[in-house]
């Protein structure tokens, strides 16, 4: 019988606790271990879970050994027959980046749902037990699949979901597409959208030791810009760097000159927009040199840009994906 849904603690402010007396802004992300958070939350004291403490941490000092553990982890559970779905409680402010590369290299055919929390543990309002409780619901949902975020009763899919405030309660967003599901009042979950589909790079892609993985930075194009950044990069042995660039992409011209002048140093460049919303749609002229992230945020384009860094090292042919 496939009903068992595995819970992966990672840390965040869900599992965040503030000293006593003090504001809910003046807390210690990453204190409660995954089952006091599962404790916390009425609904699923008769639910068949596994919990698993995979690390606790920060998200804001998320790392890419991490990132290979936890897909690993995730990996392992996807496979096994009882498993209906995973729930990852995970800080937010990194929440996208690990969702979206948890998407890219697994692409999962079952729910993977990440979820946290803008308010720590002992907050007389915290926010977490209704997020997890909201995870675990749509862990279960029949036919759903790819790597989820449920947030503040809205779920949004990974490849569109980021960090859209820094701190009301619902913070996520997906931009303009908006999420892919609500919990309605009564609890009903309604799907707006589709599923996150597409091509997984399979988790051999992350196989290599992690001080190895090709170094992309984010160098982002703004009023008075000057091309030391990109030289520095270069210099440095940096392979990658995604341009969080103006508007639809632009990039400007003193960045555009260091990276022509740094063609030796074959460095892949990849244009994200630094907007808020809205996807680099390509267009002839500047900038068009480089290829666009599309609707992926700069720290999503990091990701991509890396994975494809790593896939092509590896020979492993990197499904091409419509950006
Ligand atoms: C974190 O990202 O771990 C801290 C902030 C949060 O979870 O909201």
């Amino acid at each position: 019988m496939q009903n068992l849904v595995v819970i992966l603690g990672t840390g965040g402010t869900i599992a965040g606790i503030a000293p006593e007396g003090q504001s809910d802004l003046a807390y210690q992300a990453a204190q409660l271990p995954i089952d006091a958070l599962v404790r916390a939350v009425p609904e699923l004291a008769d639910a068949t879970l596994e919990l698993e403490q995979v690390a606790q941490l920060d998200s804001k000092d998320m790392t890419h050994a991490l990132w290979q553990t936890l897909a690993q982890r995730v990996h392992h559970h996807l496979v096994r027959a009882e498993v209906q779905g995973i729930v990852v409680t995970h800080g937010t402010d990194t929440m996208e980046e690990t969702a979206y590369l948890l998407q890219r290299v697994l692409a999962p055919a079952k729910p993977v749902v990440l979820t946290g929390a803008m308010r720590p543990a002992s907050s007389r309002h915290a926010d977490g037990p209704a997020n997890l409780a909201d995870a675990v619901a749509l862990a279960r949902e029949p036919g759903a699949h790819g790597v989820l975020v449920a947030m503040a009763g809205s779920v949004h899919g990974a490849a569109d979901v980021r960090k859209a405030h820094a701190h009301k309660l619902d913070a996520f967003g997906s931009g303009d597409v908006g999420p892919l599901a609500r919990f309605e009042d009564d609890g009903a979950l309604r799907r707006l959208r589709a599923w996150p589909a597409g091509d997984a790079l399979g988790v051999a892609v992350l196989d290599a030791t992690p001080e190895s993985w090709p170094v992309v930075e984010i160098v982002t194009s703004h009023a008075g810009a000057s091309g030391a950044l990109i030289d520095a990069l270069a210099r440095g042995g940096a392979k990658g760097i995604v341009i969080a660039a103006t508007g639809n992409g632009t990039v400007h011209r003193a960045i555009e000159q260091a990276l022509e002048g740094a063609a030796w140093a074959d460095l892949a460049v990849m244009r994200a927009t630094r907007c808020c919303d809205g996807a680099v749609l390509d267009v002839e002229g500047a900038g068009a040199a480089w290829p666009s992230a599309g609707a992926l945020t700069p720290a999503k384009a990091r990701v991509e840009l890396m994975l494809r860094l790593m896939a092509r090292r590896e020979g492993a042919s990197a499904p091409a994906r419509p950006l």
